[in-house]
């Protein structure tokens, strides 16, 4: 990968897979005046609100597609990066080619480390477990191609609202923790990461405080009236930590708390 001196405004941004966080990616991006492109399988059907100009058509399986990706772009993965072959393929005729690539991870590739299994914060030293097909394809694009990789919490937001899990009873009561990052920060994070991230080097991303799913339901019954879920999934869940992206990113986060942020999505159902 390449890595010149200007502005990352002077390179276009690309977005592989233009889905939840790659929506507001884009509208972050666009009202920061950057040239920005959303990509999609299927660009006529899936990118209906976004200008002709800016789609573009890429599937990581038609390797004829890849082709569409400016040079010295700065690109953004938001799709688990498998099979293998294909991922490496990329990784040899495409990254070269780019200024800097972020690949989208999740933090579910700590599970089972020493850190977590303790119940100790989990930082980017945790070892990720590469029997996962995508973490192992992650893994390939940071250590082989200088992709950075965040891992990303749970991921909630305006049509993802943890409230409404616990009301369709898609999460069940127990003293699990659960790590969250709103969809806002989450984009944010991104476009810093590609300004200020360290090629190769990785980034845990959450609001950095793990919760109980427990104290969640209670929280909302007391303040939304939700019911209590049925009790559920007796296992401990890790506690990620984030001092590395607010330390070495300098990033603040818009959302820090929770429950600010669910008062704000139920304000504005
Ligand atoms: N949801 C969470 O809580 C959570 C937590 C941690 C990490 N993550 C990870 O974070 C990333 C972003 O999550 P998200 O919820 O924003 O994802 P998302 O809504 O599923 O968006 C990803 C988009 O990528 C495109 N895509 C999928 N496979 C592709 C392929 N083979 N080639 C090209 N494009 C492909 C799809 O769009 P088209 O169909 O239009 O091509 C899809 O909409 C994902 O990797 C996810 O696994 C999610």
């Amino acid at each position: 990968m390449s890595d010149q001196a200007e502005p990352t405004s002077f390179h276009s941004l690309v977005i592989l897979g233009t889905g939840y966080t790659g929506r507001e990616l884009f509208r972050q991006a666009r009202a920061e005046g950057r040239i920005v492109f959303a990509a999609s399988r299927a660009p006529e059907t899936n990118l209906k609100g976004i200008p002709p100009e800016q789609r573009l058509l890429f599937d990581l399986d038609r390797a004829d597609t890849w082709e569409a990706i400016p040079a010295q772009a700065d690109a953004v993965w938001t799709f688990p990066a498998v099979p293998p072959d294909t991922v490496c393929a990329f990784g040899e005729q495409v990254v070269p080619r780019l200024r800097r690539l972020v690949v989208l991870g999740a933090t579910s590739a700590y599970d089972g480390s020493p850190q977590a299994v303790r119940g100790e914060p989990v930082d980017e030293t945790a070892p990720v477990d590469r029997s996962i097909a995508r973490v192992h394809g992650e893994e390939l694009l940071r250590e082989r191609f200088g992709a950075i990789v965040l891992r990303v919490a749970g991921i909630y937001g305006p049509g993802r609202n943890p409230l409404e899990w616990i009301r369709q009873g898609r999460v069940g009561y127990s003293h699990r923790y659960v790590n969250l990052i709103h969809v806002e920060d989450l984009a944010a994070i991104i476009l810093r990461a590609l300004e200020d991230g360290t090629p190769g080097d990785t980034y845990n991303v959450s609001d950095g405080t793990p919760r109980r799913w427990s104290e969640i339901m209670d929280a909302a019954a007391a303040r939304w009236g939700t019911a209590k879920p049925l009790p559920a999934d007796p296992t401990a869940g890790k506690r990620i930590s984030n001092r590395k992206l607010l330390a070495e990113l300098g990033y603040t986060l818009r959302r820090p708390d929770l429950f600010a942020a669910l008062e704000e999505l139920e304000r504005k159902k």
